[in-house]
């Protein structure tokens, strides 16, 4: 596995490259959830090529870019025994070296969810991946469900600006109370985790009333508020069109983005399921979040 820091080197790199290439990018701090897409990339091209790097750009003032959770050691030797070939780590000043002032606005999509609450966050975020996209020009790049908002983000860029590649989206991995697996849940205690295992529990007994035939918006919050555990504090619960995240506001059969955002301490934990319950495969959520490629 080669680790390269440098951005020519990564261009250098990625013209010896022959056949399809898939990326699995990542600020670091991995788990289970990273691996199962670099997994799903190595078995559908070959060469994968990872990339850690937390970026500032994407972080409020207020946010935990510095105590952001980072282990480059422990990743890379995870990355080598998932068989990658290249992993590229910058610096945030190669990516954003003095004078540096464009970036990537999507607009509407982004104006709801965490893009209301994360001013900018989006902004960071479609930029950086612009900029990751250019220089490891890959056939397909691989993302998470768990961040359901970001993939449809990043769709809408890809599409708009042209980008030659395909997006696959790959569903959320949980611990084994069904708490969304994070690099975040390392801020919270034994005591936190459990509680946040409601999260899970909620979303599926909201999934259970609509499978049963719950269809009013209210009915189905109202089940997700009711299974939390009290401690959590709730930012928002909202159903939205997967394709383009207007709130759903009515009753209908069409599917949907049922998604939340709580507080546990200083802690925030996001999450998300599709409706029908039978959308949250693979091959469901990479048509139908963001719509397809
Ligand atoms: P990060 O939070 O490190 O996540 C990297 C990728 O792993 C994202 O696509 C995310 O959705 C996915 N992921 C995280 N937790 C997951 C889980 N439990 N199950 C499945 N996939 C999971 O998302 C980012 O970094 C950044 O915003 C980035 C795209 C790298 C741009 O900076």
């Amino acid at each position: 596995m080669q680790v390269i820091e440098t951005i020519a080197a990564m261009r250098e790199a990625r013209r010896t490259l022959r056949g399809r290439v898939g990326i699995v990018m990542t600020m670091g701090a991995l788990h289970a959830g990273h691996l199962s897409l670099v997994e799903a990339a190595q078995l559908e091209n070959d060469h994968v090529i990872a990339t850690i790097f937390v970026n500032p750009l994407q972080f409020n003032p207020n946010e935990d870019l510095n105590k952001y959770p980072r282990d480059l050691p422990a990743d890379l030797a995870l990355l080598g025994a998932a068989g990658v070939d290249i992993v590229f780590t910058p610096t945030p000043t190669m990516m954003y070296p003095d004078g540096f002032q464009t970036s990537v606005i999507v607009k509407s999509v982004t104006n709801v969810l965490e893009g209301e609450i994360r001013p900018g966050h989006f902004e960071g975020v479609a930029t950086v991946v612009a900029k990751l996209f250019h220089l490891t020009q890959p056939d397909t790049a691989y993302f998470g469900q768990k961040d359901a908002q970001q993939v449809v983000v990043i769709k809408r860029m890809a599409r708009d600006l042209n980008f030659p590649l395909e997006i696959v989206v790959c569903p959320t991995i949980r611990e084994p109370n069904g708490l969304a697996m994070s690099s975040r849940n390392t801020y919270l205690t034994g005591k936190q985790r459990a509680s946040a295992g409601s999260i899970a529990n909620s979303l599926k007994a909201a999934g259970d009333v609509y499978e049963a035939g719950g269809r009013e918006p209210s009915t189905l919050i109202h089940v997700l508020k009711m299974a939390l555990a009290p401690e959590l504090m709730i930012e928002y619960i909202s159903l939205n069109d997967p394709l383009t995240l207007t709130p759903i506001l009515q009753a209908t059969d069409a599917p949907i983005l049922l998604s939340l955002a709580v507080r546990l301490g200083n802690v925030r934990l996001i999450d998300n399921s599709l409706l029908p319950l039978g959308l949250n495969n693979r091959h469901a959520i990479t048509q139908v979040l963001g719509g397809s490629n």
